[in-house]
């Protein structure tokens, strides 16, 4: 043909994500080691990775670090740099300061600023060009969450020959809130350059749709949204649905099994003192998990006399996430002041009533806490699905346990058999709690045998595989590059 041909690159399959799957650490002669970072989704997409011939587009998590693709962990890993100015503006800032409260029903108040939208254009264009690089002729590319909603649309403009997968890990909230972005149709343009848009939810999957009626003049049938096509190019359909996100369920479940995690599990048990009730929270230190509600829930048993400390007690591990963001150094304030003031008041020497722990841990020692807990504890006020959950349950093949879950968090829609709560009905959740406590050990197996089925059944790798049939199901595009 007439047309200059479009550059194009070697990869048939492309992950596009704000982080590479990998911590890299730079020896002082500038070469690179790194260890595959913890996560359900680079082991579910590992294997098809190595099928495939793919890369991973995605940041470090250094401020400037600049380097070529290498290859790592089976896959092609394609840096993509952020400048010191970049990390505040597009992750701490638009990302974090602004989408993030904003999809998670506004809990904090998100902050508009147009300095932090030019710089999520630009690192969202940036994430854009190199998948274009990266992807062969008529490949396949998967672009994950908020912090890079406008690369389809660009991808798409760059590439017309590729097919695109979004997938949305966090919520999306309803039109009357995610209204209030000053960016709200650029967004919806953005994603609308996918294929397929892929949400946890059907309710997130129906927000999306009805803020596209509601922001565009586009046609919307059912999960399809049509666009026109322009000059002799055909007619596009974008489709949304939900695709549910789960964990590698069988290996977790093997780890749990292991003599050594079954070992350290009563090793925890001992070192906390033996106590009668273990409860657990286990999440990032970040407001949408409502980890006040629960201390605020669990100091009120202790108050009341409903549970005794140190016989029960509570783990909370808290990872330390985001801590250049204003919200969360007060929330870790606030859940570290909370913590103090129910051991000041029902602890004892050597016995405290929280045990609070702002670390992250390694997957056996995780395994290990959830074998060890008698309550585990979800309070999200707002969570896209929260693996937390599944993981505690794909740990208890000793189908111990129980499971208090938040009716926030995009797990309770297909974990029907755990422990339904309201996080802001405190007193709703102290019943919750102490049913689950008091709970007959007949009526909790019979509930861990159900939640069981659910998470073993539908396991990462075949979320991803409903995701990418869907998206190789979607009309294959006339232009080739
Ligand atoms: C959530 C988001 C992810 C994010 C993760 C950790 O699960 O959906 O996109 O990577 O939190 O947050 P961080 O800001 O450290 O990447």
């Amino acid at each position: 043909g007439a047309e200059s041909p479009l550059p194009s690159g070697e990869h048939d399959f492309v992950v596009v994500a704000n982080r590479l799957p990998v911590d890299i650490t730079v020896a002082h002669d500038g070469s690179l080691t790194w260890e595959r970072s913890p996560g359900g989704l680079v082991t579910a997409l590992a294997p098809i990775m190595r099928q495939n011939a793919g890369a991973w587009v995605g940041w470090s998590g250094t401020a400037g670090f600049e380097h070529e693709p290498f290859d790592g962990e089976g896959m092609r890993l394609w840096p993509v740099p952020l400048s010191e100015r970049e990390v505040a503006d597009y992750y701490e800032g638009f990302s974090n300061g602004t989408l993030w409260p904003l999809y998670h029903d506004v809990i904090v108040p998100p902050e508009y600023h147009r300095t932090w939208w030019n710089a999520y254009v630009s690192v969202n264009r940036r994430f854009a060009a190199a998948a274009a690089e990266a992807v062969a002729p008529g490949g396949t590319v998967w672009v994950h969450d908020y912090q890079l909603q406008l690369v389809p649309s660009v991808l798409r403009l760059l590439r017309p020959d590729v097919k695109i997968g979004f997938f949305n890990h966090i919520p999306f909230p309803p039109v009357e809130i995610f209204g209030q972005l000053p960016w709200r149709r650029q967004v919806v343009e953005g994603l609308l350059g996918a294929d397929l848009v892929g949400f946890q939810r059907p309710g997130d999957a129906a927000n999306f749709l009805r803020s596209v009626r509601r922001l565009t003049d586009l046609q919307v049938r059912g999960p399809q949204v049509t666009i026109p096509g322009r000059w002799s190019r055909p007619d596009r359909q974008v489709r949304a649905q939900a695709f549910p996100i789960s964990i590698d369920a069988a290996a977790f479940d093997e780890l749990a099994r292991t003599p050594e995690v079954l070992a350290r599990a009563q090793e925890i048990r001992t070192e906390l003192g033996s106590p009668e009730v273990l409860l657990l929270g286990v999440d990032r230190l970040d407001y949408t998990k409502g980890i006040q509600h629960r201390l605020k829930a669990f100091g009120e048993l202790l108050e009341d006399g409903q549970l005794h400390a140190p016989e029960s007690c509570m783990v909370q591990v808290a990872s330390p996430s985001r801590e250049r963001v204003e919200q969360y150094r007060m929330l870790r304030d606030e859940v570290e002041g909370t913590v103090g003031r129910i051991n000041g008041e029902f602890g004892a020497l050597g016995r405290a009533a929280v045990h609070y722990m702002h670390h992250s841990y390694p997957m056996e020692e995780m395994a290990a806490l959830y074998r060890a807990a008698d309550v585990m504890l979800v309070t999200s006020l707002r969570d896209g699905m929260n693996l937390v959950a599944k993981e505690y349950i794909a740990a208890r093949s000793d189908l111990g346990g129980a499971l208090v879950l938040s009716e926030f968090t995009g797990a309770a829609d297909e974990l029907g058999q755990a422990l339904m709560i309201n996080p802001h009905d405190i007193d709703g959740t102290k019943a919750t709690i102490m049913r689950a406590v008091t709970m007959e050990p007949k009526e909790g197996r019979r509930r861990m045998r159900n939640l069981r089925k659910r998470v073993i059944e539908h396991d990462v790798r075949r979320w991803a595989d409903d995701f990418l049939g869907y998206l190789a199901m979607t009309a294959p595009h006339q232009e080739t590059p």
